[in-house]
């Protein structure tokens, strides 16, 4: 049942072309985003004057990369959740706001809860899930499906990727009706979202390369993760894909944040991985790698392609082809899963079934 894979966590990784471009062909008609079963009405996406997206644990890491996207293309302010939290802290909730609860299984407890208490308070949810007929599915009052497939392993790859993808689809349709983009930007971002599928499989075959680097740091303490703007919400997922199989420590940070406290837990040979796809950012990420490799920290770095400048001052670069600037963490995410896996399982631990955790979170 694992197609010839050692374990459900690398046959899902290798699904992923596969499972991003399912979720998104349907919804590309020509030039134009179709989200059919969506049963929002042009003068209702017009009306939205605020968005919480709520959920947890990676789908949580999805919403904070999807802020970005649909404040930067919708132009709509967006509040990122997690559900334990929204749920407990009397949110307000003004007309004119849509929540937005994502969730592979569609029963994680929390999320459910954040749910009925926005539905409670007359605000429409949208659920985008990936089990068909689950309990988020059925109580939300629109869904967009993620269409990943089953998802065994408990450390969600496909389901997160697709979760970008449905969150990129929907902000780009936002756009689209409240004319927050040209027809030519849309144009383009729909020819790049057709790549990202075979530009994942190009990175998923890069996969020894990044095993090789990852055997060195089957022993490590501490793993740092820093990026900033949208690299600082892949920087968290790739953080979790680490800890939670391999048990190492790891923690991501906003890359401004560091000498503002984890800097002083930089050692010599501490692993440092730092993500840069953002151009206008390289200048100041530059800067904080060099912060921490004066401290002796070992800087792994993925980037785009054609950025050599980080050449100079990364010890080990991985390079993701070029995209748009919002689609970035599809192809970012990539090499960290990879890295995750391969220190896992060089330090021999069940990927599949990690300690402590369940695969849906149906307890509060
Ligand atoms: C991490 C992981 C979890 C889930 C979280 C939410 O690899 O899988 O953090 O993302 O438990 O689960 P769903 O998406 O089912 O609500």
């Amino acid at each position: 049942e694992k197609g010839g894979y050692e374990h459900f966590m690398l046959k899902e990784m290798y699904e992923q072309p596969k499972a991003v471009s399912d979720t998104l062909s349907p919804r590309i008609k020509g030039n134009r985003i179709v989200i059919e079963e969506l049963g929002m009405s042009d003068e209702e996406i017009r009306s939205i004057r605020k968005i919480y997206i709520i959920a947890c644990g990676s789908a949580f890491h999805s919403g904070m990369t999807n802020k970005y996207v649909f404040e930067g293309l919708a132009r709509i302010p967006v509040e990122v959740d997690l559900a334990s939290e929204f749920r407990y802290r009397d949110p307000i909730f003004e007309p004119d706001t849509l929540v937005i609860i994502v969730s592979q299984s569609g029963e994680t407890a929390d999320s459910l809860a954040a749910l009925r208490e926005a539905k409670a308070h007359g605000v429409p949810v949208l659920g985008i899930v990936n089990v068909v007929g689950s309990s988020i599915a059925r109580e939300a009052d629109h869904v967009m499906y993620t269409w990943a497939g089953p998802e065994i392993a408990v450390a969600t790859t496909k389901a997160y990727s697709t979760q970008l993808i449905a969150q990129y689809l929907l902000a780009l349709k936002f756009a689209q009706v409240r004319g927050t983009v040209t027809d030519e930007e849309l144009e383009e971002m729909i020819q790049d979202l057709k790549e990202l599928p075979d530009q994942i499989e190009m990175l998923l075959n890069n996969k020894e390369k990044i095993q090789h680097f990852a055997n060195r740091y089957i022993a490590a303490r501490d793993v740092f993760f820093i990026g900033r703007g949208i690299d600082y919400a892949i920087s968290m997922e790739g953080s979790l894909k680490l800890k939670e199989i391999s048990y190492i420590h790891s923690e991501a940070y906003a890359a401004g944040e560091l000498k503002h406290g984890t800097i002083s837990l930089i050692e010599d040979g501490t692993l440092v991985a730092a993500v840069l796809t953002q151009e206008s950012l390289y200048k100041k990420m530059i800067s904080n790698i060099e912060e921490v490799r004066t401290r002796g920290a070992f800087v792994l770095a993925v980037t785009n392609v054609g950025n050599h400048e980080v050449e100079k001052t990364a010890d080990y670069v991985i390079y993701i082809p070029k995209t748009n600037r919002y689609f970035t963490n599809s192809l970012a995410i990539i090499p960290l899963q990879l890295f995750g896996y391969y220190v896992a399982i060089g330090k021999g631990c069940d990927v599949d079934k990690p300690r402590n955790l369940a695969k849906s979170v149906t307890v509060e």
